[in-house]
């Protein structure tokens, strides 16, 4: 990489430009993103899928995921895994044991770029078998371009923050998005109000990184922590599940 290239990296980093402009750079809450390496995967991205990087839409104790600017003008979200903070022993447990990455060679060094494949792929499988999830663009490293739901104003919000608004159909639409998950072979493992996003009433699931195939050790503890976490999220709208009932609807039992 020149040198200009380097700054045509930064430069296209709209936040961080304006950041430094105001001289109020905070490198305590930003400055994990921007360490070298991870300007390096960006100067990729930018090459590749992303004309310009816009803000932040979220800043989570692992990713940070920003609003972009696609090459074709279209907007999508790049999710980006912070190296800095990085709990390899917590990944590990979900691709340890994972038949697509057997014969990865997994080091504490490369643990995050493998889970960002493991989530670009799952996010692949499940849009392949038709699950509403955002579709994935690129791949580079610990970044992860991919479809943007929202619109100019603002992304789609956490199911979590619109509960009240909504009606008890959303259930039924999930357990929908449940059923083709496992059709597609995968148990989300992370399901909850927190892990849906709602655009025009319909819900998305995102945040697949920790997805497992159906034959990996932890998928019944994952499968029935997402059937509970459903249930208890009906329950919010007064449709009255059992975890038996959710795993008949899924044709588990
Ligand atoms: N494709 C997307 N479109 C719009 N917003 C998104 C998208 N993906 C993630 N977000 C936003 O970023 C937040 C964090 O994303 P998520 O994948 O759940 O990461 P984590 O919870 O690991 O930080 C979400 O709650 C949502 O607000
Ligand atoms: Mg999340």
């Amino acid at each position: 990489m020149r040198e200009g290239d380097f700054e045509e990296t930064l430069d296209r980093f709209l936040f961080y430009r304006e950041k430094k402009e105001k001289g109020e750079e905070d490198k305590k809450t930003y400055g994990d993103v921007f360490d070298k390496r991870t300007l390096l995967a960006f100067y990729k991205i930018l090459k590749r899928s992303v004309e310009y990087v816009e803000f932040p839409i979220s800043t989570g104790k692992e990713a940070v995921v920003f609003r972009a600017v696609g090459k074709d003008g279209r907007y999508l979200a790049v999710k980006t895994y912070l190296l800095t903070r990085l709990n390899y022993k917590g990944l590990s447990r979900f691709i340890d044991g994972d038949d697509r990455f057997a014969n990865v060679h997994k080091t504490k060094a490369n643990i995050i770029f493998i889970w960002a494949r493991k989530e670009y792929r799952n996010l692949a499988t499940f849009a392949d078998h038709g699950v509403r999830v955002p579709k994935p663009v690129d791949l580079w490293r610990n970044i992860i371009v991919m479809e943007y739901i929202g619109d100019e104003t603002r992304p789609a919000p956490l199911m979590k923050e619109v509960m009240e608004s909504l009606k008890k159909d959303v259930i039924y639409d999930i357990l929908a998005e449940m059923k083709k998950m496992l059709k597609a072979g995968l148990i989300h493992g992370d399901l909850s109000e927190y892990n849906i996003l709602i655009w025009d009433d319909v819900p998305w699931i995102i945040d697949v990184g920790q997805a497992v195939p159906v034959n990996h050790p932890l998928s019944t503890q994952l499968l029935a922590r997402d059937v509970r976490n459903f249930v208890n999220l009906a329950s919010k709208f007064g449709v009255k599940f059992t975890p038996e009932e959710v795993l008949r609807e899924l044709e588990v039992m």
